[in-house]
């Protein structure tokens, strides 16, 4: 089969990473394979996020760049497509098709299932446009995975019912939709009859799972006990969840399944009342506290992490405050933070109480330092300590790999390429900010030799 090259650019949360394998996996068959630039690519993809700042602005920027490659690539006499996909496509879709007609396809993150078909039209010389909601779940027509990675995601469930008033993702994902238990755990054994050693559960919601299986209901922690009877994966982390999905039986799962990693992504957004209020939260500051102290008994050593957003409509230093005091008393191992950016068509980008820009990169840096402040205590708290580690990645050095500790730190180690995506103890030596570095623990160290 003729060998073409497929070029695709992502942003934006693990779902997007996820579906642009999975773009990966439908194309597959048609004899593309993945390629690093876009250079020589016949086609081109840019996965695109639409969930905070000038997203449409940057995929016209990568479009800028795409088309000189295109225009280029025509003096030559090919034809490589130009493609824009995920949630900007979904959202602005008429925009980009209207403004830059170069492009050759824009299709929804709904629509994956169908990009053979869609490829094919394209090559015609049809301009595709597909954003729809289909009935079909393209989950039921998406192939198997190919990843062969030691670390695999895994998405169990789309969508969000929730609509914080910020967001856009229920508006470019759509209503919550669960994946049938059977499928996920297919796909969990296909992956890890790869070499699967470690599944993340993917979704946006992803503790409001609740697949049916033979009439029965089935929620997140169920699925899990399930993936952990798996032989061959030895690590379960799921991702994100919301503060209201944070059930009994989850908590439970923490202090009852050992393949559950000790890492928990709970975001919380703002630690003031109001502000939750407003943000359509449906939870207080004291509940989620509630669920941090419950998780915790469940499991002391669990690693915590969250998102926050500076700077909403309506917040008042006091409110700020009421963050900071939050934060600081759940000690968080790591976090990412955002100043708010009005997202068209939300409640939020017409609500009054609008805060200056200068008063958000305050207040955000404030943040910041306490978070960093408190990543970099836990981290070094590690020093001197032995944990397993998974080697999910090649270091940018010769002989070096990456892994990841059980609480999801990064660790650097000189080791062997054999030892790529095995899990291997560590003694750590030195903590940074953004991570830890290590030595391989050899049997010799573990067991000294008795003297005669
Ligand atoms: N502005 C800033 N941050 C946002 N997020 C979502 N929408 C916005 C927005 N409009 C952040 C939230 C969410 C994370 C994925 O992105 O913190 O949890
Ligand atoms: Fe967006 Fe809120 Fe749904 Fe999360 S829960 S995806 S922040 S609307």
């Amino acid at each position: 089969m003729d060998k073409k090259k497929l070029y695709i650019k992502t942003w934006g949360c693990q779902m997007n990473v996820y579906d642009s394998q999975k773009m990966a996996d439908v194309l597959f068959p048609l004899g593309y394979t993945p390629v690093d630039a876009p250079d020589d690519a016949d086609l081109m993809i840019l996965n695109s996020c639409h969930i905070r700042e000038k997203s449409t602005e940057k995929v016209f920027s990568d479009l800028g760049r795409l088309r000189d490659i295109k225009e280029e690539r025509a003096e030559q006499g090919r034809k490589p497509l130009i493609a824009v996909a995920g949630c900007v496509a979904q959202a602005e879709g008429d925009v980009i098709l209207k403004r830059a007609k170069y492009v050759d396809m824009i299709f929804g993150p709904q629509t994956y299932h169908l990009l053979p078909e869609m490829v094919l039209q394209a090559n015609g010389g049809e301009r595709v446009i597909n954003t729809d909601f289909p009935a079909e779940s393209k989950f039921d027509h998406l192939p198997e995975a190919t990843t062969g990675s030691p670390s695999a995601f895994l998405s169990v469930q789309e969508g969000c019912d929730k609509f914080c008033t910020f967001c856009v993702v229920p508006y470019t994902r759509g209503a919550e939709f669960s994946r049938p238990p059977e499928q996920v755990i297919e796909e969990a054994k296909r992956l890890a009859g790869q070499g699967a050693k470690e599944i993340t559960l993917l979704g946006q919601n992803v503790n409001a799972y609740h697949g049916a299986y033979h009439g029965e209901n089935h929620d997140l922690a169920d699925l899990i006990a399930a993936v952990a009877e798996i032989d061959g994966i030895a690590r379960i982390r799921y991702m994100t969840s919301h503060p209201r999905d944070m059930n009994g039986h989850l908590i439970e799962a923490h202090r009852d399944i050992e393949k559950l990693m000790p890492f928990l992504h709970l975001p919380v957004q703002s630690g003031s009342d109001r502000i939750l209020e407003r943000m359509n939260r449906k939870h207080t500051a004291a509940e989620y506290l509630d669920i941090i102290t419950k998780i915790r008994a469940a499991r002391p050593d669990i690693a915590l992490s969250s998102d926050f957003i500076i700077g909403f409509p309506g917040e008042t230093d006091e409110d700020h405050q009421a963050t900071m005091d939050l934060a600081e008393k759940v000690g968080y191992a790591s976090c990412y933070s955002f100043k708010y950016s009005p997202r068209p068509g939300t409640p939020g980008a017409v609500m009054d109480g609008v805060v200056p820009e200068a008063v958000k990169d305050k207040r955000l840096q404030e943040l910041q330092a306490l978070l960093f402040a408190q990543q970099t205590r836990i981290n070094e708290s590690m020093a001197g300590k032995v944990l397993p580690v998974l080697f999910d990645r090649k270091g940018q050095k010769p002989g070096q790999l990456l892994g990841k500790t059980p609480y999801m730190q990064s660790v650097y180690v000189d080791a062997p390429e054999r030892l790529f995506g095995e899990i291997v103890d560590v003694a750590i030596a030195r903590a940074f900010q953004n991570g830890l570095a290590g030595k391989i623990v050899t049997v010799e160290e573990i067991l000294p030799k008795k003297s005669a």
